[in-house]
């Protein structure tokens, strides 16, 4: 579970430790992790934690066989970890676009190399669920790496699920909308290669849009829900995972969109 320290991540921890599954806990943020371990471990004894960075790829792979010697066959991983930043069009460094990059699509990528080998090895099946968003369906948030990164992992799992169902292995992405996280904060764990980030411009209509964030993050759905809805598509084997009603409206308009395009192409 990457990015399990906190969130999303940690309530997916959460559900799976209740449901009786061993669960490594990965993330960059050591007191987190240490803090969020603690709290697993209080009711479910095989819970464990490793740092994990999962922008490189070396620490990804120690984290994967951190899991395999501490339990053996794994057979879920999610690929979960990841960070906001964004800005106006003349206002994301090229620092922002590579970190967002990073993680959130690199990060699933690492993932996926590290653990896939094993699981088709030990051919007792297994399952990927990667973590997007509503921003990789629809590109409200504009010209965001953000969005950029979870269009990428919502086609990406599209394209592995396909590839993986023959060997019996899942893939899922989970598309949320707002949950009440510190996704908000996502600079806490910002690492110095990456540069510092630029402050907004406080009259700036991107600072506008980041405490519009702010604010439905705060009004979001509890992580909990969520986690309860990944544990249910992993067992039914759910391609997409949505968490929050009335998403179809966020989607039609675009999807409307593409193929009135489409219809303008008379057939010969
Ligand atoms: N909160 C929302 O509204 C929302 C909506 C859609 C999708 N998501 C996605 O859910 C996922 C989890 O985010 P969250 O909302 O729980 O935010 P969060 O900030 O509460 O949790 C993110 C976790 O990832 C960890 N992390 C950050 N960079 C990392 C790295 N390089 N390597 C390993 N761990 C790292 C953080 O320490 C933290 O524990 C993200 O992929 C995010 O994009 C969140």
């Amino acid at each position: 579970m990457t990015g399990g320290a906190g969130g999303i991540g940690f309530a997916m921890a959460q559900a799976f430790a209740e449901a009786g599954m061993k669960v490594m806990v990965a993330d960059i943020e050591a007191d987190a992790l240490q803090a969020a371990v603690s709290r697993l471990s209080e009711f479910a004894p095989d819970i464990r934690g490793t740092i994990c960075d999962v922008a490189d790829p070396a620490s990804v792979e120690r984290a994967a066989q951190a899991s395999f010697d501490a339990f053996g066959r794994v057979h879920v991983v999610c690929n979960n970890a990841g960070v906001a930043a964004g800005g106006g069009i003349d206002q994301i460094s090229l620092d922002n676009w590579r970190w967002v990059i990073d993680v959130n699509l690199m990060g699933v990528l690492h993932g996926v190399r590290s653990f896939l080998p094993h699981i088709r090895a030990h051919g007792e099946g297994g399952h990927f669920v990667n973590t997007a968003s509503m921003a990789g369906l629809h590109g409200g948030l504009g010209f965001s790496p953000y969005g950029a990164s979870k269009f990428a992992v919502v086609s990406m799992s599209e394209g592995l699920a396909a590839q993986l169902a023959p060997h019996g292995i899942g893939v899922s992405v989970l598309c949320p909308s707002y949950v009440r996280t510190r996704i908000g904060e996502s600079g806490r764990n910002r690492p110095g290669r990456y540069g510092a980030s630029q402050p907004l411009d406080p009259n700036s209509p991107s600072a506008a849009l980041v405490a519009e964030i702010a604010r439905q993050l705060e009004a979001g759905l509890e992580p909990s829900a969520v986690a309860a809805r990944v544990l249910a598509a992993i067992r039914d084997n759910e391609l997409y995972i949505f968490t929050h009603p009335g998403m179809r409206t966020e989607v039609e308009a675009r999807f409307a969109a593409i193929l009135a395009a489409m219809d303008k192409v008379s057939a010969p």
